[in-house]
């Protein structure tokens, strides 16, 4: 049994599931960390492996861009396919100078400019939040790993091109560290699924200081990343 956007069967994806937004470096990340791997879903290209990483079945997933398409494959994931854990590897924008390209954001909890959370018609705003046990072993493994890291709120933004007059700033003095497009999405239906979730990102970009990576950069310290993320993973149960 599979569901509108994905084939795969029941059985066929992993408990812990590894999303990133393109399906392309889905498959990077099958290719080089993963043994025994299986392709176990192609439709519309977003691309779902599974294979074994140091005797753990790990799937790896692409998540499309943005709230909606983060929305739509993590409900289908927690709901159809059983998944009890998802962890988003992904690039943000720095809002600080402090939080420099190339380190590490552990998303604490996410904001969002999305109305995606009008669906549950509540009497208020819903504050989605990281799930306790993935941060606290991504906080220790990253210690271990002495990575440049940093843990607490982030932005998800639909808007990646804004209007000119646009600024960050009322996020930034609110102590919200950068943007990125999906975890909102992804806190927001464990939560209702009562499943397990955790955003690790790369800072790609500072919006403060107008720092960029080069494409080598961003592939070693997505590489440190995805260490991270796989060992979360294969330390979760
Ligand atoms: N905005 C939104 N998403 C992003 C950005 C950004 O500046 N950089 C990396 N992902």
């Amino acid at each position: 049994m599979a569901t509108v956007h994905n084939e795969a069967k029941k059985g066929d994806i992993a408990k812990v599931v590894l999303m990133c937004g393109d399906p392309l470096r889905a498959k990077f990340i099958a290719d080089n960390y993963l043994s025994e791997v299986t392709k176990v879903n192609q439709v519309r290209n977003m691309f779902c492996y599974t294979g074994d990483y140091r005797g753990k079945k790990i799937s790896v997933m692409g998540s499309g861009m943005g709230v909606p398409s983060m929305g739509i494959y993590v409900h289908e994931l927690y709901d159809h396919y059983d998944v009890d854990t998802v962890i988003r590897v992904g690039t943000c924008g720095s809002f600080s100078k402090d939080v420099k390209v190339r380190d590490v954001i552990i998303a604490m909890g996410a904001c969002s400019d999305s109305n995606y959370a009008s669906e549950f018609e509540l009497n208020g705003t819903f504050a989605p939040l990281a799930t306790f046990s993935l941060l606290d072993i991504a906080n220790t493994v990253s210690r271990s790993m002495k990575l440049d890291y940093h843990v607490g709120n982030i932005l998800t933004s639909d808007v990646f091109y804004h209007e000119p007059n646009y600024s960050y700033k009322k996020w930034s003095n609110l102590g919200v560290l950068g943007v990125e497009m999906e975890t909102y999405a992804l806190y927001l239906k464990a939560a209702k699924f009562n499943k397990k979730a955790l955003t690790i990102l790369t800072v790609s970009d500072n919006l403060e200081t107008k720092e960029e990576t080069t494409s080598e950069e961003r592939q070693s310290s997505f590489n440190k990343m995805m260490e991270l993320a796989l060992e979360v993973a294969y330390l979760d149960d």
